[in-house]
């Protein structure tokens, strides 16, 4: 995701973006990318949207090493137009949308280290590339996050860009959809983590819930662990007509009256799918 206020470091373009220097990737930054690709690649099968599998596949993720963003971009290039261009991290709000905007993934192009497995701040090229880039094969998805961008762009002269910024965290992050053979796993940040493609899906702590558009936007979520409610919406076609044939201008509007939700409210309207117990976050909460 993005930040503001941040200054672009030396060496970056003006669009922020720099080469992804493969070349420079030792072999034990691409092992690191295999031990995590070979860990997920074990657990996904039953768990994630089958065209997330369909994306690494036509992609051809599944060759070692860290994915070249030039060959990458090519494939991705031909399936729905979007491309992946590396960023040192962090990139302000508008750059962000702006690369999304003209079907540009930014990329972080460092992979965590060997104490990072399974937590870390900032999203390394194995959250970035495996977590997202699969979906952008897929016409719809592809759609969303132009459509995201676009959004994006228009938030932030409304100044409704943390409302927006839920959107984004809730589903391309951390959404779960609805299947015939039950919920599956789409969001990036969840099935880039093995601890989380776990709990997204079979742990009895956390609630899910109906996707609704402003539900959604008032609800305030964790960023430092597992997510207390995930939200579930029901195919990539209602996602991006439900977000495109809304404006969401009254809709910031008719927010800056409302209190915000805590993560793991349930409102007697939702569409409850499961009642979380709240169990894991109440275990470590503090005091
Ligand atoms: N319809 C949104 C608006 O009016 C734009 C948008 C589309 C935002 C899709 C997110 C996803 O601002
Ligand atoms: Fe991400």
């Amino acid at each position: 995701m993005a930040e503001a206020e941040l200054s672009r470091p030396a060496g970056t373009a003006e669009d922020w973006t720099v080469p992804q220097d493969w070349a420079a990737y030792s072999p034990a930054e691409h092992a690191m990318w295999d031990r995590l690709f070979a860990r997920q690649a074990a657990m996904l099968p039953d768990r994630v949207v089958p065209e997330f599998i369909a994306g690494l596949d036509m992609l051809r993720m599944d060759k070692p090493g860290i994915p070249d963003f030039e060959a990458l971009s090519e494939r991705l290039m031909k399936a729905t137009g979007w491309q992946v261009v590396a960023v040192p991290g962090l990139v302000p709000d508008r750059v962000f949308f702006e690369h999304l905007a003209n079907r540009r993934f930014v990329a972080g192009r460092f992979i965590r280290r060997p104490d990072q497995l399974d937590y870390l701040e900032e999203p390394d090229v194995f959250h970035d590339v495996f977590g997202h880039v699969p979906l952008l094969s897929h016409p719809v998805f592809a759609d969303y996050m132009q459509a995201y961008g676009e959004g994006g762009l228009r938030a932030d002269g409304l100044g409704a860009i943390d409302r927006l910024a839920r959107l984004y965290w809730y589903t391309v992050e951390f959404g779960l959809i609805r299947q015939d053979s039950g919920l599956k796993l789409y969001g990036a940040g969840i099935v880039s983590s093995f601890g989380e493609s776990k709990f997204a899906l079979d742990d009895a702590s956390p609630n899910r819930i109906g996707f609704g558009l402003e539900r959604l936007m008032r609800t305030q979520y964790r960023i430092d662990d597992y997510q207390q409610s995930y939200f579930v919406i029901d195919s990539f076609d209602d996602l991006l007509r439900q977000t495109i044939e809304t404006d969401f201008a009254p809709l910031y509007r008719r927010l800056e009256g409302q209190p915000d939700l805590e993560p793991e409210t349930v409102l007697p309207e939702d569409h409850v799918y499961t009642l979380g117990t709240q169990a894991y976050a109440r275990a470590k909460a503090p005091g």
